[in-house]
């Protein structure tokens, strides 16, 4: 088999065989084939597609490229939960604690931030002394212990998706739903979990921009899951502008801690009480309904903030920070962005405030970038809010006062203001599960 073939193949908008798309990713991971002949087909696959047979085949190859991971050493149903990427996507610490409160496991791998989206594992990290690499047998008493523990990837999972995604981070082919989908499912049927809930973002701040896209890779994802005897369901949810205020990993862990003590901003809160229900009614915890009023129970009950500090303090991490969010260290430097007129915001470039955010020290610029922990953005105006003209509508925290400047254009650019009263937008636009779609 020679790859110049199969991309031709590709290009031509042929099916690859199953047994061409496991040569290539195999002889990919061996490095027998090198990345520029891999750049071509990823550039074939965007503009050709892929059938769901060629995907399904695609991801189980990239699954099986590295460790399948069985969680059977811990007992009961685990659920696993993955969001395409966010900006202020917090979510799973808050989602993680609410689901173990009520007795459902969650033995989690969570990614580091990508592009302008941020990642679970910096934000964990933001807590002093929290270990996100943990030995098997460490992470399996882990979860036994408090129904939960969240970590990073370890080092041999789907290791053709690390070398897949570098490429395509670099070749613009990230935007691809087959190539989305066999990225994350490879991941989730490796992680070895039962069942898995997709968080599927859509809009401005998401890979994928459009709702209609949005469904089309939820559904692709879903019927992988599916065929590969896992529960899966996916919600659409709103990333046309950030979840929350916070941008930036220790201010989005404060977040998190503020919506688990129930007094965080609605649009989080109303997203992780969905996800997490769907969660639960994907562990045969009960109708949707029910699951619902245990999520909401686990907050107002306090279960589930004493469930982020038994998992913080199993893996190392300081619970000060957690039991007062005012321990975490601040930024040297904060700088005030004041609305150029007078109106309501109809807008916010979502992707635009991620890279302001990296800009500012709280993502990666290379891979070899450190990540300064207290510097990110909090809005102080979102969508449909009346602001004034000079009134501050983001502040900017950064450990270096010139790295204000370009930020601070970026998020005044980032927001939009009418005189019209914007029409209000759903935080959930439609539930993807094996029985179809349901629009909201
Ligand atoms: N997240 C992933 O893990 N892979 C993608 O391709 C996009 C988002």
């Amino acid at each position: 088999m020679r790859m110049y073939d199969l991309i031709m193949k590709k290009r031509n908008g042929e099916e690859l065989a199953e047994q061409e798309i496991r040569y290539m990713i195999s002889e990919y991971v061996a490095g027998s084939i090198p990345d520029y002949q891999m750049s071509a087909m990823l550039m074939a696959v965007y503009f050709k597609g892929m059938s769901d047979l060629e995907t399904a085949v695609m991801t189980d190859a990239v699954a099986h490229s590295g460790d399948m991971v069985d969680l059977s050493a811990i007992d009961g149903i685990k659920v696993d939960k993955h969001s395409t990427g966010g900006v202020g996507d917090k979510t799973t610490l808050v989602i993680a604690p609410i689901v173990a409160s009520c007795g459902v496991k969650v033995a989690k791998m969570s990614g580091r931030g990508l592009g302008h989206t941020g990642g679970t594992v910096d934000k964990l990290e933001a807590i002093p002394g929290m270990r996100t690499s943990l030995e098997p047998e460490e992470f399996f008493k882990a979860v036994n212990q408090t129904g939960l523990a969240v970590v990073g990837q370890s080092g041999n999972l789907a290791p053709a998706d690390k070398k897949l995604y570098a490429l395509r981070d670099v070749t613009a082919t990230v935007d691809s739903i087959p190539l989305i989908a066999a990225s994350i499912m490879s991941k989730k049927l490796a992680a070895g979990n039962d069942c898995i809930l997709l968080d599927v973002k859509t809009g401005s701040g998401a890979f994928m921009k459009s709702l209609d896209d949005s469904i089309l890779l939820a559904e692709k994802m879903v019927a992988i899951g599916e065929h590969a005897g896992k529960k899966t369901v996916a919600l659409i949810t709103d990333m046309d502008i950030p979840l929350g205020y916070a941008i930036g990993n220790s201010m989005e862990v404060a977040e998190a801690v503020d919506t688990l003590l129930g007094k965080g901003p609605n649009d989080l809160t109303q997203v992780c009480i969905s996800l997490a229900a769907n969660m639960l009614y994907l562990a045969d915890q009960g109708s949707l309904d029910k699951c619902t009023a245990m999520a909401e129970d686990a907050i107002t009950s306090g279960r589930a903030i004493q469930k982020l500090i038994e998992m913080v303090e199993m893996q190392g991490g300081n619970s000060e920070v957690i039991k007062n969010t005012g321990k975490f260290k601040q930024a040297a430097y904060s700088y005030q962005v004041l609305a150029e007129e007078s109106g309501y915001i109809s807008h916010i470039n979502t992707e635009a405030c991620g890279i302001a955010s990296v800009a500012l020290g709280a993502g990666r610029e290379t891979k070899e970038s450190e990540i300064d922990y207290a510097a990110g953005i909090i809005l102080q105006k979102k969508y449909r809010d009346f602001v004034r003209k000079d009134e501050v509508i983001a502040v900017l925290y950064a450990e270096n006062q010139n790295k204000f400047e370009t930020a601070a254009r970026m998020v005044k650019d980032a927001f939009e203001i009418t005189d019209v009263v914007p029409k209000e937008r759903p935080l959930i636009y439609a539930r993807v599960g094996k029985e179809g779609t349901e629009k909201y």
